[in-house]
């Protein structure tokens, strides 16, 4: 019988970046994930990071409208987005082996544009400590040295000094702002962010790929 990464390859693919691991969500991992954004993914003295704010939502698993199966039907949906012209990936993040936050991978037509686009979040607890550098660090580093890619692209809402702090320490370079509608209610700048093979910060520690050839063939990237 074949085994679940063979089936689908993007679940044998490993990044790892010193203490970080990232791996495509599966099932066993939402118990964790959920406790995660149960605790608390903001600083309630800080301005929502998010377009909405999925984080605030009541815990209740008997209500389709609550969390945990809102964030549910999104990583979900995620997961069925997977293809030659559109792929999203939702990589769980593990820092010394315990479940952290989430990070974003996403393309377009990839193997003609080119171009990545990241999103991501970690639990309170494990915030300032260095973990979200080192997660953006590492993907960008897969994205340039594994898949070939020429640009990665980022936003974040004007105020949110820390991911302002991780674009910066990565080597993003501004792209321009818009205004988006917050949550429906509130009207806040974005700030775009962009970064190169040539203005890209390499993480302290190197960045090891597992899976990366059949997941290569699967999305349908050469060299
Ligand atoms: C954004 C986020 C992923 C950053 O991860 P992190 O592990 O806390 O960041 P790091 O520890 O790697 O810190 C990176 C830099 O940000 C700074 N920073 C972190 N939190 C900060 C805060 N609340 N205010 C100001 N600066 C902050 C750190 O000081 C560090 O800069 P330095 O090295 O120059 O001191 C994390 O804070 C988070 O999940 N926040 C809530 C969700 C969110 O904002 N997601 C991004 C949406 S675009």
């Amino acid at each position: 019988m074949a085994t679940l990464e063979e089936i689908f390859p993007p679940f044998g693919l490993a990044i790892r970046c010193g203490p970080v691991e990232l791996r495509v969500l599966r099932d066993e991992d939402i118990p964790g994930l959920v406790d995660v954004v149960a605790l608390g993914v903001v600083d309630p003295q800080l301005p929502t990071p998010f377009p909405e704010a999925w984080h605030e939502l009541p815990y209740d698993p008997e209500n389709p409208d609550a969390f945990p199966a809102t964030s549910l039907k999104w990583w979900w949906s995620q997961r069925a987005v997977f293809g030659r012209d559109q792929w999203r990936l939702v990589l769980v993040v593990r820092a010394e082996g315990e479940i952290v936050g989430v990070q974003d991978l996403s393309a377009e037509r990839f193997p003609l544009t080119r171009s990545i686009t990241t999103g991501s979040w970690l639990g309170l607890a494990h915030q300032r400590k260095g973990t979200g550098t080192l997660m953006r660090q590492a993907v960008v580093g897969f994205a340039f040295d594994h898949l070939g890619a020429l640009e990665c692209h980022s936003a974040y809402i004007d105020g949110n000094a820390a991911s302002a702090a991780v674009s910066r320490k990565t080597g993003y370079q501004p792209n321009g702002r818009r205004r988006i509608a917050q949550a429906g209610q509130r009207g806040v700048d974005e700030i775009a962010v962009r970064v190169t093979p040539d203005t890209y910060i390499r993480p302290e520690h190197p960045i090891q790929i597992r899976g990366l050839e059949p997941f290569k063939r699967f999305m349908g990237i050469e060299d």
